[in-house]
């Protein structure tokens, strides 16, 4: 069984929380990070705020294994750091071609007025690692003595668990963030589609069970580019969905729920189901809410538009930060 999470919009749709939550209450045995250290991943775990920017959020659960692809970038520092958090390094793998993000690749941003001053980069020395990876002289974690304990062929651990065992695979960012598929050149440094998820991974199309595509229930980008709709910062405020980022901490720019982009987004996608999140931020009484039941008919209406506009079902949707403040239908 192999499940792909991938983003819907700009990113921030709140992968993190849905992919610990699949993680871990339908119990997977695998999970996978791809992307890297410019998206911050956050989940609230028995009252706990954990903020993930290489491991996948569901490795809080010691009994999940986890793998960091071929495809992704890490930083050392940033690694080390999150397995302190997790509190384990049993289970941990990183796969020998695994990109290394360095100082320098962060100078290199942080000096280069293109990305810091016209992108809105998060300048974490992603894309500066991504253009030494194309030009092949990147350092992979095979160079590094200090990653020698976790290194592995990504293929030996996913033919362990893709028969016997479930495993989920965590994209980062979203859609319109895509190198080739997004508001270029205001996107990040990766194709972050389900597709380019799968080559970051080693993993072919035809093997994947489930594509579960994230939306938020209102549109967010932090840094430069279009967004459709987009609200003032006091009608943003007024309507209460003010958010910060994870790695930046810069406000987030707002808009509606825009089922252009989300249209979009299917295609390039194919998604078996979808995930709607922070609908309490639109519609407060549905906060905690984690029978369908039990929501108001504002938010049960909301989802239903999306479903007949969309055509894909909603499995999840997300009622606040914690795990479990999530309502789950059956399709
Ligand atoms: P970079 O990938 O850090 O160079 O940033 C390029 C663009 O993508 C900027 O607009 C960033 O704000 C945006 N971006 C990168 N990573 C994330 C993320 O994880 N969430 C939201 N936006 C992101
Ligand atoms: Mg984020």
């Amino acid at each position: 069984m192999i499940t792909v999470i991938v983003g819907g919009f700009f990113g921030d749709e709140g992968k993190g929380k849905v992919a610990a939550y699949i993680g871990i209450k339908e119990k997977y045995t695998l999970a996978i990070r791809t992307g890297s250290v410019n998206a911050g991943h956050t989940v609230f775990y028995n009252g706990q705020e954990y903020k993930f920017r290489v491991l996948p959020t569901s490795s809080i659960k010691k009994e999940i294994e986890v793998l960091i692809p071929p495809g992704a970038l890490i930083r050392l520092d940033v690694f080390f750091k999150e397995l302190e958090l997790i509190g384990r390094r049993k289970g941990i793998y990183v796969d020998m071609n695994t990109g290394i993000i360095t100082r320098e690749h962060i100078m290199r941003e942080e000096t280069d007025e293109n990305l810091a001053k016209r992108i809105g980069s998060t300048k974490q020395g992603v894309g500066a690692a991504m253009a030494d990876r194309v030009l092949r002289r990147l350092k992979l974690a095979r160079d590094y003595e200090e990653l020698r304990e976790f290194l592995v062929d990504s293929m030996d651990i996913i033919d362990r668990h893709r028969d016997s065992g479930r495993i989920l695979i965590e994209g980062t960012q979203g859609t319109f963030l895509s190198l080739y598929h997004g508001t270029y050149p205001y996107v990040t440094s990766r194709d972050v589609t389900a597709s380019g998820i799968l080559s970051e991974v080693g993993i072919g199309p035809k093997d994947v069970d489930e594509v579960v595509l994230v939306f938020k229930a209102f549109v967010t980008r932090v840094g430069a580019g279009p967004l459709e709709g987009e609200l003032s910062p006091d009608e943003a405020e007024r309507l209460g969905i003010v958010e910060y980022g994870t790695v930046t901490g810069r406000p987030r720019r707002v808009a509606p729920f825009n089922f252009n982009y989300a249209k979009r987004a299917i295609k390039l996608n194919s998604p078996t189901c979808l995930a709607i999140t922070k609908v309490d931020a639109i519609y407060k009484e549905a906060y905690g809410v984690k029978r369908w039941e039990d929501l108001p008919s504002g938010a049960k209406k909301f989802i239903e538009e999306i479903e007949d506009t969309l055509r894909v079902p909603v499995k999840y949707i997300g009622t606040g930060p914690e795990l479990d403040h999530m309502v789950v239908r059956e399709l």
